[in-house]
Formats: C-alpha cells, structure tokens, sequence
C-alpha cells in the first residue's frame, strides 16, 4: 500500500511541485519524482532564481560604482568580488530549493528522488542509482520542463559556449560576450555582465529584439539597452560557432544583405529558446503523443491522449513561464479532485528582469490589429510621475489598451522601474474584466509608481491629470 499513490507528479519545478502540493491539500494521496536531487526544477536551481539573485547583485554594483557618487553618497574603490557575488546566489537558491523539500512535509507529499519513468498507465519506476522502485498511481502529472535549446552545428560545451546555466556560474568576468538570441535569457543575463564589465553584443535573427513583445515597448526597451552599453547586430542569422582554446567564434549572415560577418568573444551564450524535455519517460510506448514541436498534445483538463495521465508546464503547449506551469498544475490537482481548475490564458503576465523592467499582460497592439479589434491607447511616461523622478528612474512609459466600444482592457505594457511588480494589479484588473475608466477611477497611493497607471487609464480618455 506504501507504494500506491492517488497522485505521481514527475518534476518537481514550479508546476510539479505546486501540483503536488495542491493535490496532498486537496486530500489525495501525492508523490513527487524529482532527479535533479533538489527541488524547485530549472526554475529554482537554475533558471528565474539564479539570475535575478544575480541581476540585483549586479544592479547594486553597477548604481554603487556608476551613480552613488553622484548622488551624494560617496563610495571610492568599488571593487567586485565575483566568488562571494556567486557565494551569494548559491545560498539563495539553497535556502529556497529546501524551503520547497519542508512545505513537501508539511503538506505531506512523499518526495521520491531519482528518475521517474512511465512503465504503463498505472505504474511509475524511479531509478535512483542502481536502485529501482515500482510504484502504483491512479493519475500521473508529467511536469519535466524543458531543456536548452541549440542550433544546428553548434555544441554547448559550457566553457567557451555556454548557455544560460554556465552564464549564472562564471568564475570570472568575460572581457567580451556574443549573446546569440535577442529574447528573455539573452537580456537578462547579457545586462547582468555588461552591468560587471563585460562588453556584450547580441545577435539576433528577426529585425527586433524580444519577439512576440508590443512593438513599441520593444523599439523603447533596445534603445535603453544600446545606452547602457549592450550591442545589438539584428537581422543576423548565426551559422555557425567555432570554438577555439579560451575563445569561440561567431558566425553570421546579415540577412538583407547576405554578408558574412564573424564575431570572436572569450564567451558564447547561446539562448535561443527552450525545447520540451520528455527524454526516457516512455512516452510513446504508453501511449502519449506529441505535436510537430515535441510538446506533450493535451486536452483543456490537460488530460494527454492516455486519459489518466496529464501533463503541464514547458512540456505542453504556451508561453514557457514558472507561473504558467504553477497554475496549471493547481487546475489539475483541482480537477482530479471533483473542482473546475481552470487556467486564464489571456492573462498570463510577463516580465523581463532588466532595469528597467519590462512587464506586460493581455494583447498587444499587433495582435488586436491582427484580429481587427477597435483598441484606443492611452500611454503615460515615467518622467512625469513624481516618484520615479526622485528616484532618479524616469525611463518608459506604461500603455494600456482599451476596447474601442466597451473601454475593457485588453493589454497593459509597461517598460519602466518595478513594473514586474505592478503589472500583478493589472493582471488582476483584467481578470475582473475591468474597463479603463476603472482602474482610472481607482484611487492610487502618492507617490507611487503605481500612479503611472491610474495616469495611463485616465489617458485612454485622453484625460490624464499630471501630463
Ligand atoms: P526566447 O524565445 O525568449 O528568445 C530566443 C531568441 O533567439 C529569439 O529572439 C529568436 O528570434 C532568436 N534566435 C533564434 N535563432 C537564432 C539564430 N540562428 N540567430 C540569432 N538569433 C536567433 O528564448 P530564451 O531567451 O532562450 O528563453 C527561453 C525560455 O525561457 C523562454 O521561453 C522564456 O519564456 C523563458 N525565460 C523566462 C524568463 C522570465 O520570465 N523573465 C527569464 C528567462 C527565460
């Protein structure tokens, strides 16, 4: 009976674990297979975690060593000290990796470590070691994730070309950077270096950095980027990288031109997107099948072609996000247990960990053109709210779109300080199907940055107080 759960989850990241959590909450009897040897998944151990621990740290040193001075606090001799920065970063993922293993107890979720494959529809074998064990579930959750992603004819050796797990464990500061890939991993981690020294360039293949962004939060977020210093070379596709003793090669083809052009850098970072991780699960043998991408085909209760078994996160389809997989493995505890789990994919937000920060939620105005919806805009700038003014932190602007006819909205973008943190009300707004007028009408601290959005509401009915 030991063995026999109502519930194994497989993958203990942020949608497994919140859906083992959930389930054992929810009264069924949970396990979690996990073979990494601690929890949290990429997320935690080296994904979302590491690098904002090192954006901030990176963020301190860059204000202390460019800005303190000139704000009256005077500092000399700013000097990085790289071992402890990272020291510090590991501690953080540590403290939080075992946070995960206590709530595990506390819930009472058994925490199976090795790793787990599907032998049939009712029974998982965890390997750890040489140790093999066969348990018996009612339902199973694929949450495995997903892995790096590379391009043809390039070998991550993370020496020389690294991806983003060797660029949060750097033991020292690269004289120059190539960042092949113009989205999330590439900003973050390329601002994070150029921020400790590193002169960064990014290539990337579309005419624009992070695709899939409002356009012109993208155009705003680039400029910002090229003044702290980050290269760009757009339009460039790489074909190849070479890698030499302590450096590596880029090359690349301008794609209007068709020129070839090479870029040499002590560090590679390649970061062009994630790929499905369902290696050694058994997949197809039980049954499972996957679309044209390698993702795992489920339903709308996130059942897979076996009905008992289901799958959420980066394995399935939509955007590859922490809190996209944590809500629907909450939908299919829910689910398993009689309730409605449901999962609001018009507003699942986004944020890019820069600074400033890029956030949104909802449409964006490429999309509502797209779709033919009558949007009307109404846009406020950080430079006249008064907090970011004194704050020294004036950069963005915040945009809201509104339906023409029924002032709902339909998207927020925001570029600007600490936005990854206001666009959580403006999630919220959207999921209370609020109009512009509401949040407009919806009375906002002073001063705060938050104020820039009761602004930018106020602005859809070109009514904004403070511009
Ligand atoms: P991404 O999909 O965000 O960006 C990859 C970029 O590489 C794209 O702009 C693409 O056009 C470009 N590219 C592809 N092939 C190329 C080539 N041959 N030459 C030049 N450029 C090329 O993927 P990224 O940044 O690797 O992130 C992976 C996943 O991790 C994303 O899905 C993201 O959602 C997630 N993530 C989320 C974070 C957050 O929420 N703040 C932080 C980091 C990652």
């Amino acid at each position: 009976m030991e063995n026999n759960f109502d519930v194994i989850v497989i993958g203990g990241g942020p949608g497994g674990y919140v859906c083992a959590i959930r389930a054992s909450q929810l009264g069924l009897k949970t396990a979690c297979v996990e073979s990494r040897g601690s929890l949290g998944g990429t997320c935690l151990n080296v994904g979302c975690i590491p690098s904002k621990s090192l954006l901030n740290l990176s963020e301190n040193f860059h204000k202390a060593k460019k800005e303190f001075n000139q704000q009256g606090i005077e500092v000399n001799d700013v000097k990085l000290n790289i071992e402890k920065m990272m020291s510090n970063k590991n501690k953080s993922i540590q403290v939080l990796t075992k946070g995960v293993e206590f709530l595990f107890k506390k819930n009472k979720v058994t925490y199976l470590k090795g790793k787990g494959v599907i032998f049939s529809k009712n029974d998982v074998v965890v390997y750890n070691n040489n140790e093999k064990k066969n348990y018996k579930a009612k339902h199973i959750v694929v949450a495995t994730g997903s892995s790096v992603a590379s391009l043809p004819g390039i070998t991550i050796n993370e020496k020389n070309i690294i991806s983003s797990t060797g660029a949060i464990s750097l033991s020292k500061v690269p004289k120059k950077m190539v960042v092949i890939g113009g989205g999330y991993i590439g900003l973050e981690m390329g601002s994070v270096w150029s921020r400790l020294g590193t002169e960064v360039t990014v290539i990337e293949y579309l005419d624009h950095i992070t695709p899939g962004m409002d356009k012109e939060i993208s155009k705003e977020f680039q400029k910002i980027l090229i003044k702290q210093g980050i290269n760009f070379k757009l339009n460039s596709k790489v074909t190849s990288v070479i890698n030499k003793t302590n450096s590596a090669q880029v090359e690349f083809i301008d794609n209007k031109t068709n020129k070839k052009e090479t870029l040499e850098a002590d560090k590679v970072l390649v970061a062009v997107g994630r790929k499905p991780y369902t290696e050694d699960l058994n997949l197809s043998k039980v049954g499972i099948k996957k679309d044209e991408k390698g993702r795992i085909i489920v339903n709308e209760k996130f059942q897979t072609t076996v009905k008992n078994i289901y799958a959420i996160g980066d394995v399935i389809k939509g955007p590859m996000l922490a809190h996209k997989a944590e809500e629907e493995g909450i939908a299919v505890a829910e689910n398993l247990s009689g309730q409605a789990g449901h999962v609001n994919y018009n507003v699942i937000p986004g944020v890019i960990y820069t600074s400033p920060e890029v956030a949104f939620v909802g449409k964006t105005e490429e999309q509502l053109k797209s779709e033919k919806v009558n949007y009307k805009i109404g846009k406020f700038p950080f430079l006249a709210n008064s907090r970011a003014k004194v704050n020294n932190e004036t950069e963005g602007f915040v945009k809201i779109l509104a339906d023409s006819k029924t002032d709902k909205v339909l998207g927020v973008h925001i570029i600007g300080p600490h936005c990854g943190d206001m666009i959580a009300e403006m999630a919220l707004a959207m999921e209370f199907g609020a109009s512009a007028e509401d949040i407009a009408r919806t009375c906002h601290a002073h001063p705060t940055h938050t104020e820039a959005i009761k602004e930018a509401a106020l602005a859809v009915d070109k009514r904004p107080i403070h511009f």
